[in-house]
């Protein structure tokens, strides 16, 4: 069985971080989220992975290298044209060839252990299985409906009126059946080739699609404000372990992960919560749902339920910074100067909310 990552497209959900970087980059719990889906897919004993890439392809083949790291081999597949799951399936199929492939979005995240469900459709002798759970808001994905005893009755890209509330996971497995159903389905009304669509071929052609319904958490990190939710979900999941320095004037709880280099001095940690690579949290606070990444410093200040990316520094800010998403090389400081004015030097796209 082989692996396919999507990782195309473009992020103009999570502007402005996706301005700059790759959405399937951008870290939860201090861990890009296409690395994740990379673990997964290795961990269900797949070791050749294709990753669909568009624009952001040199930054990707940066990041993620031949997939040595993970005990992977990596084939890169350049995406023509961001034009539809179902196309990027099309444009993958010389790589795929005749075999059993599990197709994952590269920006879900999903509660871990999902790697049985891999292995079991490896030595079914269904054609395809799909993974649904139930959301409250449907329309915004690719929709299932049930039939009484459990089979599907159809399948329907983000309908204005959806029939059930069962979402499809960005999780897909097929056979080599999908070759004949992307070629047969046309775009949809937004002009994608839909991987629901060619789906719903499979069904209608009498193939076996198998529907499994998902009990634990998911996240498309593609839908914006889901970033933070899912560094909740997956800070809740991490085994904390201490591989920087705390000194004793500070009090971290068993719940915070401290990474090598990383150094917190006469500051409060509490978890879950990580601090990542060669950070420093001097006379701070850091309080639970924070990820703070590589290299950030953090002195004299606040914060908790909070991202904040590689090389930023957060100086001497009086309030708490809270629910809040702060990208690169970011600089948040309080200075004493008069007169005494907020100023700002914000990207494209950026929200700031004063009390
Ligand atoms: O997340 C689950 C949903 O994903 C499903 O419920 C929907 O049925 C499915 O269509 C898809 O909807 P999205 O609107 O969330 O898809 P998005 O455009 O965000 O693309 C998902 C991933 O696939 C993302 O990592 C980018 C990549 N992609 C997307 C397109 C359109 C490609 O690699 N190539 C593409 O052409």
């Amino acid at each position: 069985m082989k692996g396919l990552i999507l990782s195309g497209g473009k992020g103009t959900r999570l502007r402005p971080l996706t301005h700059t970087r790759a959405k399937q980059l951008i870290p939860v719990a201090n861990e890009p989220v296409l690395f994740r889906v990379i673990r997964a897919i290795r961990d269900a004993g797949i070791t050749e992975i294709g990753i669909v890439v568009g624009d952001t392809e040199p930054e990707i083949r940066e990041a993620v290298g031949d997939g040595s790291r993970w005990g992977v081999a990596i084939t890169y597949i350049r995406q023509s044209a961001p034009a539809g799951l179902a196309h990027a399936v099309k444009e993958s199929l010389p790589f795929i060839g005749d075999d059993r492939f599990v197709m994952f979005l590269g920006d879900n995240v999903i509660q871990g252990g999902i790697s049985p469900l891999i292995r079991q459709f490896a030595e079914s002798s269904w054609n395809s299985q799909i993974v649904l759970k139930r959301v409250p808001n449907p329309s915004s994905f690719g929709v299932a409906e049930l039939n009484a005893d459990g089979s599907i009755k159809r399948l329907i890209e983000k309908p204005k009126n959806p029939p059930s509330d069962l979402a499809l996971v960005g999780i897909y497995m097929f056979d080599q059946h999908i070759r004949e159903a992307v070629h047969a389905i046309q775009p949809s009304g937004r002009g994608e080739l839909e991987i629901t669509d060619a789906i719903q071929w499979l069904v209608t052609q009498g193939y076996a699609v198998h529907p499994y319904v998902h009990e634990g958490w998911w996240i498309d990190t593609g839908k914006g404000v889901d970033m933070l939710t899912a560094n909740d979900h997956v800070l809740e999941e991490l085994k904390p372990t201490i591989a920087g320095t705390v000194d004793a004037a500070s009090s971290v709880d068993p719940r915070v992960t401290v990474e090598a280099g990383a150094e917190i001095i006469n500051s409060i940690v509490r978890g879950p919560t990580i601090i990542g690579e060669g950070a420093r949290i001097v006379n701070s606070y850091v309080g639970p749902f924070t990820s703070i990444y590589h290299h950030v410093v953090i002195e004299n200040s606040e914060i908790e339920h909070a991202i904040v990316l590689e090389h930023t520094q957060i100086l001497n800010v009086g309030a708490r910074i809270q629910d809040s998403l702060i990208g690169r090389e970011a600089i948040v400081q309080h200075t004493v100067r008069r007169p005494a004015t907020l100023q700002m030097h914000l990207g494209d796209y950026s929200q700031v909310d004063l009390p």
